[in-house]
């Protein structure tokens, strides 16, 4: 029983037909690059950014410079990965074919815990701009239902209700079959757009750049451990990869798509980072750690503005978690198909023909967590999650060009292996910037997947079965 054992490529590209029946080949690269970005922007720029602000100061624009480049390296390794095995499914899929079964699962383990916390964690950053335009009309919800316990100091606190309400509610319409249509995601990421451009065009004018100085108040230590932080505001562009299959010329639009929307992002976040802390001193941003942004504009008297802001982000975010979700369902829906989870998962409804057992599954576990710990827990174990798997996609691109200098790749890095080097290098120092707290937790939870698949996994994969 090799834990080594391999799909084939060649039945993979066959059965990609045939696995999603009708799909057309019609994104080009700024389709990808619009549900990039639609996947991208949500609770990183619009939330954490105030967390931010009060532990780099107004180097926090340096922070998501550091954040933004160990994305950009990882993405050039992530679109060779992708583009060598361009059928649906995500990273699980490719490293099956590439490297090997246990090596799949602990992609697949660890993307369970990026794209089910991430839910969580943006269910919670949603949670506050929804509060946040509630007020706006003058309605507010009991305090002790608005956040996780212990998420706010000194406010006694028992769960985020409308984090779990806006979970469940996705997770109804994901296992009804409700698709994320091209149009209506190109119409939710202009929004999004449209009101980070909103807050720089309303806010610009205010910026004092005295508010700068000190620039690093806490030091280059402050800047790196946000950056690790902040390294959660780009999670999301991987999700491009999982279009593969609806793309034209993958080979050419995917590399694009992923890194386009990246660099639109770093540009945007610097922006609004710098002007953000020109705007309050940075040190305020810890009485609205979960609205900061429209909290610059209500400080430079645009309240109007900031109620347009509100709802926008909260707009904005609601695709983000629509996507995760999404994705979610679908590796653990791979991962089943495969025989390493069981088989009931990926049953498919009589009526709606989405994997509604999963679906359900996950969307209650996300809106239970969303519900009861705190945004700040969440968004750490997604990053080392996210960061381990970045680690592990450039070391394979760089064994994979050992092993495999043949194999055909629609697109090839730059520079291997300097450039997967340096995503290495950038994903494990942010890594350690990471608390013990996530560090344990994370590898709890590894152990445990390590635990499931010798106990279960080995044994039922098809694979397995094959031999
Ligand atoms: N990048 C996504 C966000 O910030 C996960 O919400």
């Amino acid at each position: 029983m090799s834990i080594f054992r391999k799909k084939s490529i060649e039945d993979l590209l066959q059965n990609a037909g045939s696995d999603n029946q009708g799909l057309k080949r019609e994104l080009g690269a700024w389709d990808l690059t619009m549900l990039g970005i639609g996947a991208i922007i949500g609770t990183g720029i619009f939330v954490l950014t105030g967390t931010g602000a009060v532990n780099a100061g107004p180097a926090l624009s340096l922070s998501f410079v550091i954040a933004g480049l160990a994305c950009l390296f990882a993405a050039l390794s992530y679109a060779e990965f992708a583009s060598s095995v361009p059928v649906s499914g995500s990273t699980y899929t490719y490293a099956y074919a590439t490297l090997g079964e246990f090596t799949a699962w602990i992609i697949g383990w660890d993307l369970i815990l990026e794209y089910l916390l991430a839910v969580s964690a943006v269910s919670a950053g949603w949670s506050g701009y929804f509060q946040s335009f509630l007020n706006g009309i003058g309605i507010d919800l009991p305090v002790v239902l608005t956040a996780a316990p212990g998420s706010v100091e000194g406010v006694l606190t028992y769960m985020n209700l409308p984090a779990y309400l806006v979970v469940m509610a996705i997770t109804l319409l994901i296992s009804r079959g409700t698709k994320e249509t091209k149009r209506v995601n190109n119409i939710m990421v202009t929004i999004k757009v449209a009101v980070v451009v909103l807050f720089i065009i309303a806010s610009v004018f205010y910026v004092k750049p005295e508010n700068w100085q000190p620039f690093m108040p806490f030091g280059i230590s402050g800047v790196f451990s946000t950056a690790a932080l902040m390294f959660f505001a780009f999670i999301g562009f991987d999700a491009v990869a999982s279009a593969a299959e609806e793309t034209r010329n993958p080979g050419r639009n995917l590399p694009r798509g992923i890194i386009g929307s990246l660099i639109i992002c770093v540009v945007l976040y610097m922006v609004v980072s710098l002007i953000m802390t020109g705007v309050v001193p940075y040190s305020h941003f810890g009485t609205a750690l979960d609205h900061p942004v429209s909290l610059v504009l209500q400080v430079a008297g645009q309240h109007w503005i900031a109620g347009i802001i509100d709802v926008g982000a909260f707009v904005g975010m609601t695709t983000v978690i629509l996507v995760m979700l999404f994705g979610q369902s679908r590796i653990m829906f791979a991962m089943s198909r495969d025989g390493l989870m069981p088989k009931s998962l990926s049953k498919l409804h009589n009526k709606y023909k989405t994997p509604y057992a999963v679906t359900w599954m996950f969307g209650f576990v996300a809106a239970l967590l969303g519900t009861f710990v705190p945004l700040g827990d969440l968004a750490e174990l997604v990053n080392i999650g996210t960061l381990t798997a970045f680690t592990m996609i450039s070391l394979a691109v760089i064994v994979l060009r050992k092993t495999k200098p043949d194999m055909k790749r629609a697109f090839y890095c730059p520079m291997v292996p300097v450039v997967p080097g340096l995503a290495i290098v950038f994903c494990v120092f942010l890594m350690f910037q990471l608390g013990s707290h996530t560090w344990i937790r994370f590898l709890i939870w590894m152990a445990i997947g390590i635990i499931v698949y010798f106990a279960y996994s080995r044994k039922h994969s098809h694979l397995h079965q094959k031999e």
